[in-house]
């Protein structure tokens, strides 16, 4: 290892999945352990703040430990430990950064505060994943770029300016992209975490057997709103049900994926038109979405513009992602002081 390298433990705990992991200077994930709730959550039809603070601080330690070990690497080894402080459930949030800084008060280490969209987006800069399930990324984005940022809690457009420096062009006025992909499958019995099931359920549905409508916002043109959508799958549900009528969910999951898709492509070409960007880039759980990534490529390879996306084990919630965007920060020394504390609905760019 040469003497430059940054070693960084990083801890995510913000939802529903605990995990741990050690990035060597920003790119090379030398471990990735995630310990996920979804099956204790699953029975509620989603996140149970109260279950998910406990589980987290059941498995926090043992995740932590597992991440040294796989990485072959000792605590004092570390460069700095990261933790997400926000945004995210108040009391999971709270269980990573107390051990966190717990950890780093002890070890002596400093301590850097990771903004949990800031995460997503720096998954992107990831190259490698050594281990079991080793990857291999050729190429991996520059700044500036429009990244969209689409998971079950946000939906953010974001000119990245720069490593660690961020605007946002739009976002989402009422529900998550993700969160629409959850409803909307709950509705349709598919159960929790929607996404994936609409995903595989639309391969074999017909996407134009539906036609739902497209949001209309008012002011920002890259702002988004899916809750219409959603309100107007729930309609067709019900009035299928009034007429005694049955519908065909493969292809209800497809026209639904289609209208979700379809908006998120155009806002982010029409902004990286406007801007003149010649990379696109995507991030969080949706975006291990297939038919989006298949509809960006495409918009991308048109335009002639680079498209990038992790690879789907690191668009849901993990701490590789954290490491990778404390890495920027370490370089930046812009560490945290003992007073780092959980903030729920912390804004992207602010510290
Ligand atoms: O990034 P993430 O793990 O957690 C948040 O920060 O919210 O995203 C989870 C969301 C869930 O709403 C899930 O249904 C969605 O990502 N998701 C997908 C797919 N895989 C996960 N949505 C559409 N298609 C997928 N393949
Ligand atoms: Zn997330």
């Amino acid at each position: 290892m040469s003497q430059k390298d940054v070693l960084i433990l990083a801890i995510e705990s913000s939802c529903d999945e605990t995990a741990a992991s050690v990035v060597k200077n920003g790119t090379i994930v030398m471990s990735n352990i995630i310990s996920s709730q979804i099956d204790l959550h699953k029975e509620y039809g989603g996140v149970v703040p109260e279950i998910a603070s406990r589980k987290h601080i059941e498995k926090i330690n043992q995740v932590v430990l597992e991440s040294l070990e796989e990485a072959g690497l000792e605590l004092s080894q570390m460069d700095a430990i990261a933790v997400t402080y926000g945004p995210g459930l108040v009391g999971a949030l709270l269980v990573g950064v107390s051990y966190a800084k717990a950890i780093a008060y002890a070890s002596k280490k400093p301590l850097i505060g990771v903004h949990h969209i800031e995460g997503h987006i720096c998954a992107n800069y990831i190259s490698e994943i050594q281990g079991a399930q080793s990857v291999h990324i050729d190429s991996t984005p520059k700044p500036p770029f429009a990244c969209l940022v689409v998971s079950g809690g946000h939906t953010h457009l974001v000119h990245v300016k720069d490593y660690a420096s961020y605007e946002i062009l739009g976002k989402t006025r009422d529900d998550a992209a993700g969160e629409a992909f959850d409803k909307v499958a709950r509705a349709i019995g598919l159960g929790y975490p929607g996404g994936p099931k609409i995903d595989a359920l639309s391969k074999i549905g017909d996407e134009n057997a539906i036609k739902f409508p497209k949001a209309k916002v008012n002011g920002s043109k890259y702002d988004f709103s899916f809750s219409g959508l959603k309100s107007s799958v729930l309609n067709y549900i019900n009035s299928c049900e009034m007429k005694n009528e049955t519908f065909q969910k493969e292809d209800l999951a497809a026209s639904f994926q289609k209208a979700v898709v379809d908006v998120l492509v155009e806002h982010a070409m029409e902004a990286s038109k406007a801007y003149g960007f010649k990379e696109l880039v995507i991030a969080g759980g949706v975006a291990s979405n297939s038919s989006l990534r298949k509809a960006f490529s495409k918009a991308c390879e048109q335009e002639g513009m680079a498209f990038y996306c992790p690879p789907p084990i690191l668009c849901t919630d993990n701490a590789a992602m954290i490491g990778a965007a404390a890495f920027h920060e370490y370089q930046n020394h812009n560490f945290a002081d003992w007073n780092l504390n959980a903030v729920p609905s912390l804004k992207l760019g602010e510290r």
